[in-house]
């Protein structure tokens, strides 16, 4: 059982550190790697169509589409600098568990937390040039401060398992984006880029350190995790629904012609299901998700919170 236990522990910081030499590795500069002196340009889609799922709006002509994926990608950056707030307090949070004992997780989750920070300044930069490039107008509702310390109320399993969420539907964004021949800004391509190289370690730590929590708690405290998870899933759902609506609001205001309220409601149902899609499904939908959450709960707890994002459609 010792040699069990101890061939686990050195498994895991092999992993810890396989996730520091990554990180140094591909290590890389907001300006220097990522802007390169660019800006945006107006003829150039932002989101791949995978997820902006241009095919929905079918009532729109494609310059509207292409409009369309560069309201996303403004919404994108602000959600990302939102969902990093976030993440980045969990992270120096669960850090302090290897303040003494494993300096190597230590080194791991300080690199995570160093690298969640640049990548707010890099979406708040994204958010700059953007403004630079669309008419004005346009709004992100969600207080980024506010939100991300109602996140924080919930439990730390729950948090823990929303992050892996979302680092790890960063890695299908960033597929999505190659795989798209659709004119895609190279700015913004390069965004998906250089973010899932880095977020690419994240997911690891996540899913280490959500493990590893696991173990600390009792039955019933995972059980109330398990409806903290849903009400996180929820309160972002609200955001998305919140932000969809003032998205087909700037759309209808900017893009040249009359759109009446009803198609003005279609347009947001359009942002709507893209969002839900970008934002929680493709991560949920997960395999690697799917894996670690199953071993976590049992099959009820599993039933109970598919049932919560089946309601989201
Ligand atoms: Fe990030
Ligand atoms: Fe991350």
């Amino acid at each position: 059982m010792t040699t069990i236990t101890k061939t686990t522990k050195e498994r895991e910081i092999n992993r810890y550190q396989r996730c520091i030499d990554t990180s140094k590795r591909v290590r890389w500069d907001i300006e220097d790697d990522v802007i390169r002196g660019r800006m945006f340009d107006p003829s150039d889609k932002f989101m791949p169509d995978g997820l902006s799922m241009v095919s929905i709006f079918t009532t729109l002509t494609e310059d509207e589409k292409r409009f369309v994926s560069q309201i996303q990608g403004r919404t994108y950056a602000s959600v990302f600098g939102l969902a990093e707030r976030f993440v980045n307090a969990k992270v120096l949070e669960v850090s302090e568990d290897h303040w003494f004992g494993d300096q190597t997780a230590l080194e791991a989750l300080v690199r995570f937390s160093d690298e969640e920070l640049k990548h707010q300044a890099l979406f708040r930069r994204i958010e700059e040039l953007i403004d630079e490039t669309l008419p004005p107008g346009y709004d992100f509702v969600a207080n980024t401060d506010e939100v991300a310390r109602a996140v924080l109320e919930k439990s730390t399993w729950a948090v823990l398992g929303l992050t892996l969420d979302i680092e790890l539907f960063t890695q299908l964004h960033y597929r999505q984006s190659i795989d798209s021949n659709d004119a895609l800004s190279p700015l913004f391509r390069d965004v998906f880029l250089y973010h899932w190289k880095e977020e690419s370690q994240h997911a690891i730590l996540d899913e280490l350190e959500w493990v590893r929590h696991d173990a600390t708690i009792t039955n019933a405290e995972r059980d109330a995790a398990v409806d903290d998870f849903i009400d996180l899933v929820d309160a972002i759902d609200g955001i998305l629904q919140w932000q969809s609506g003032a998205d087909a609001k700037y759309f209808a205001a900017i893009c040249g012609r009359n759109v009446g309220d009803e198609e003005v409601r279609t347009i947001q149902a359009g942002f709507l299901e893209a969002y839900r899609w970008t934002y929680i499904h493709s991560g949920a939908q997960n395999r690697r998700f799917s894996d670690v959450l199953g071993s976590l709960i049992t099959g009820d707890q599993v039933r109970r919170i598919h049932a919560a994002l089946e309601t989201l459609h």
